[in-house]
């Protein structure tokens, strides 16, 4: 594991080049990053994360102006998003140029592109020359990373090199937005919201991702913790964690600001805050809650505006198919 340092930009640089593999800081989640144009290196990724052939990769460049190398033909509304929002969590799917491999696109027409923002890993595209297809650094179905020694927990020494930046900012996946025809549609949501798109686009975005299989990998049930996940709005968190304990499960809290009158012997997670908060943490308090080894989390809902929708699409799959999402 290596902290943010020159060393650790000419190490990673050294493995992208011999096909390895490298767990990277992003400001969404640590990516597991392989070279995205050597097919023995990004058909690793697959094997290490135990992830299905068929659920494509996002490829990360080092700057806007390499969209043209990746993507076959770019609409002006998506060279205005990436204007935008580029260094940003916003991931555009796009037709893919001829040359991308079908390894990364999972043998579809398109690629998915973006220009992570932060600066560890822009260092390493700067000095690298070529782009990183990396998916999130977490065994497939299991909460995505936002610190290294979540990366270190889940994939060990099955990555050839983990740099550690810190916790990640944002703390979910970025906003993924499929440009076809000119029709904007967000097939996952994040802390970008399909307002702000629509609003630099100058047009609709459609916010229905029109079913599970126009972003494979967008499973019913994802990003699951080991304990059961509860999802209850505030008032009711209270009725919810007694009839928990009383049924002699222990119990974890999970809330952008604790709900008074917890019985004792509940666990109380550290409180988020907010909305942007709850994006920030989410991974990580489920991540302890399975640390405490508690059998359920009782997860009190955020308001679905802003950050609050992409926390409430995570928190849905989070729960599984079972609890409506
Ligand atoms: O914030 C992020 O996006 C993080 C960081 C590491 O950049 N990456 C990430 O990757 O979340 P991953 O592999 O866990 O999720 C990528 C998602 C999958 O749901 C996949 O199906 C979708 O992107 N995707 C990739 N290529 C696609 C394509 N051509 N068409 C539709 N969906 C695509
Ligand atoms: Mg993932």
């Amino acid at each position: 594991m290596l902290p943010d340092s020159e060393e650790a930009v000419a190490a990673a640089v050294d493995v992208l080049r011999v096909g390895g593999l490298v767990a990277i800081p992003t400001e969404t989640v640590y990516g597991l990053a392989a070279d995205a144009s050597n097919r023995r290196a990004v058909r690793r990724v697959f094997a290490v994360k135990g992830r299905p052939a068929d659920h494509p990769l996002i490829v990360h460049l080092g700057a806007r102006e390499q969209l043209r190398r990746w993507a076959g033909s770019v609409p002006p509304v998506a060279e205005r998003l990436a204007d935008a929002f580029w260094p940003g969590p916003l991931t555009l799917v796009l037709p893919r140029a001829t040359g991308v491999l079908d390894e990364v696109t999972g043998g579809r027409p398109t690629v998915a592109l973006r220009v992570p923002d932060q600066p560890l890993v822009l260092r390493i595209l700067a000095r690298f020359g070529g782009a990183i297809a990396a998916p999130s650094a977490n065994r497939f179905g299991r909460v995505s990373p936002t610190r290294a020694g979540h990366v270190v927990a889940d994939l060990g020494g099955d990555v050839d090199l983990v740099l550690d930046a810190g916790p990640c900012p944002v703390g979910l996946e970025s906003t993924i937005v499929e440009v076809a025809d000119d029709q904007l549609r967000v097939l996952r949501p994040g802390v970008l919201t399909a307002a702000e798109i629509a609003r630099v686009a100058g047009r609709e975005v459609h916010e229905d991702p029109g079913g599970p299989a126009r972003a494979p990998g967008m499973l019913a049930s994802h990003y699951a913790p080991a304990a059961r996940v509860v999802l209850v709005r505030a008032a009711e968190a209270v009725p919810a964690v007694e009839g928990l304990l009383a049924a002699g499960r222990s119990v974890a809290v999970l809330a952008e600001t604790l709900p008074p009158g917890l019985p004792e012997g509940t666990v109380a997670l550290e409180p988020v805050g907010d909305a942007t908060g709850y994006a920030r943490h989410l991974y990580d308090r489920l991540r302890e809650a399975d640390r405490l080894g508690v059998d359920v989390v009782v997860a009190v809902v955020p308001a679905p505006t802003g950050a609050g929708v992409a926390v409430l699409d995570r928190l849905r799959r989070a729960a599984g198919p079972t609890a409506g999402g």
